[in-house]
């Protein structure tokens, strides 16, 4: 089955059962402003679950469901291998206490809980051809008891006591986003060993200085990675032969059929980013969001670059807007995002051009970890190479940067910093 039919399937999957469907609120949080970028399905419904919000007057249900445009910013350096991304989609089934309903077979429009968010992950996943190798629960810890709820929804389903895993709060306890908010034990759900679905069963509010309150109601959030859902669908090798990645990824491999699959997998991810990103408004800049699509789109440029493919930066993008611009609107808009992207390739170009030049004249790879770190201070402080760039070109070279050469490279630059300064 194709993504398209999956989402379309996902959607009236939960319209059924009761659910109000929500269009995707826009990556830059409106109602949010402890987080940079929306990074989970729920956050646009964060009030709905401490009731500052009425479902039921806006929604005319305590059940939505979405799908939801995501970006995350921890790993944009690791972005490259198997797994990561920064920009991604996440399918989501929401309900908003208080429990008026756990039955699974009714398809009301009434608070649910645990045993009907686990029965209906289970039929979707079922109905999908999909077997499940197993899911883990909440162990109970720092006062937060077992999730015995959970685990018995389980066991009612036919799954042994050895398929269902009891971790702590590092893996199975979620959010809140930001500094405050909706979290909760979750319970996970493992295919070809990958976390498919995680559903979290908010029944704490987090505040600022990190206390636990109980909410006044419980609540669901369940979050599904759309891109690893399609992996363990269409049996691909990684996520990124599903055609959530096409046709850009034809498009790439036609030029460059001998690209490194990590600087594919980053174009593939970084043009995807940079394109939602834009859309939505953010611009290039050297602070917050700014900087994180400003970083994306010179990590593109220079794999662009690498392997000679700059000319077909804007056949790329087209394919992004055209594989999305029907479920996302605001991507259609083609002269907008090339202008953006063409202003800050334009103003970085010189910068790259040089900084390429210099880092193959001065760097041969044999250096030590301080001499590393000082000839990356000259890169950067002379020729404006910037740091992630230069451990980039040295990834190509198979040379990860230790933290000795960081910590001479920060060193000299915090010097270089208090001379600046004092000029
Ligand atoms: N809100 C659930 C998740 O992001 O996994």
């Amino acid at each position: 089955m194709k993504s398209e039919e999956i989402r379309q399937y996902f959607l009236e999957f939960f319209e059924k059962r009761g659910h109000k469907i929500i269009p995707s609120s826009s990556l830059i949080p409106e109602d949010d402003p402890s987080v940079l970028l929306t990074t989970a399905g729920m956050q646009q419904f964060k009030k709905y679950f401490t009731r500052e919000k009425d479902p039921i007057k806006d929604f005319g249900t305590q059940r939505v469901a979405s799908i939801q445009k995501c970006f995350r910013t921890t790993d944009i350096e690791e972005i490259g291998d198997e797994r990561h991304l920064s920009f991604f989609e996440m399918l989501g089934n929401f309900s908003f206490g208080p429990i008026v309903n756990d039955d699974p077979n009714d398809y009301g429009i009434g608070g649910y809980f645990k045993k009907a968010s686990i029965n209906w992950a289970y039929e979707f996943l079922k109905s999908l051809g999909l077997k499940i190798d197993y899911v883990s629960v909440f162990k109970g810890e720092n006062n937060i008891p077992f999730d015995e709820e959970s685990y018995n929804v389980w066991i009612s389903l036919g799954f042994k006591k050895e398929d269902i895993k009891k971790f702590g709060k590092e893996d199975n306890f979620w959010g809140p986003t930001g500094e405050e908010g909706p979290c909760g034990p979750t319970t996970e759900i493992y295919i070809d060993n990958i976390e498919v679905w995680n559903l979290v069963f908010n029944e704490y509010y987090q505040t600022a200085d990190k206390k636990l309150e109980k909410l006044k109601y419980p609540g669901v959030d369940t979050g599904m990675g759309f891109e690893r859902l399609m992996k363990v669908l269409q049996k691909t090798p990684t996520i990124f032969e599903t055609d959530l990645f096409e046709p850009l990824r034809t498009y790439v491999l036609n030029e460059k059929p001998d690209i490194a699959e990590r600087d594919l997998r980053i174009i593939l991810d970084h043009t995807r980013g940079a394109v939602f990103l834009i859309a939505d408004g953010v611009r290039p800049s050297n602070l917050e969001r700014g900087y994180i699509l400003r970083r994306i789109l010179r990590r593109l440029m220079l794999k662009l670059k690498i392997w000679d493919i700059l000319s077909k930066k804007d056949v790329f993008i087209k394919a992004v807007i055209d594989k999305f611009k029907n479920i996302y609107k605001e991507i259609d808009n083609y002269d907008k995002i090339k202008e953006v992207i063409d202003k800050e390739f334009r103003g970085f170009e010189k910068t790259l051009e040089r900084g390429l030049r210099e880092f193959n004249k001065r760097i041969n790879g044999n250096e030590k970890e301080e001499e590393l770190g000082e000839k990356l201070f000259v890169l950067y402080t002379s020729f404006g190479l910037p740091l992630e760039i230069s451990k980039e070109l040295l990834k190509n070279m198979n040379i990860e940067i230790t933290e000795n050469s960081i910590n001479i490279f920060n060193k000299l630059f915090k010097e270089h910093q208090k001379i600046s300064k004092n000029i």
